[in-house]
């Protein structure tokens, strides 16, 4: 099981180099719905293009929704 200590909008990483998209920038379209990488990219007025940052991004909406369903707990 992967870990990931996650700091809210803190972090300047880049998930996405292709389109210049950070970790925050993730955080915010995943918090206004978004359920898949496409939707982070819609969110965002871009496309993917090389698709690495894919995984990564389907990781952290993972995260949030384990996230939120602990909190619910
Ligand atoms: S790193 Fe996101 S599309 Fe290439």
């Amino acid at each position: 099981m992967r870990m990931t200590i996650i700091r809210w909008g803190q972090s300047p990483l880049y998930v996405c180099n292709c389109n210049g998209i950070r970790e925050r920038e993730v955080r915010a379209a995943i918090d206004a719905g978004a359920t898949r990488p496409a939707e982070v990219f819609r969110h965002k007025g871009c496309q993917a293009q090389c698709a690495k940052c894919v995984c990564e991004m389907r990781q952290m909406i993972q995260d949030s929704r384990e996230a939120l369903a602990f909190a619910a707990e």
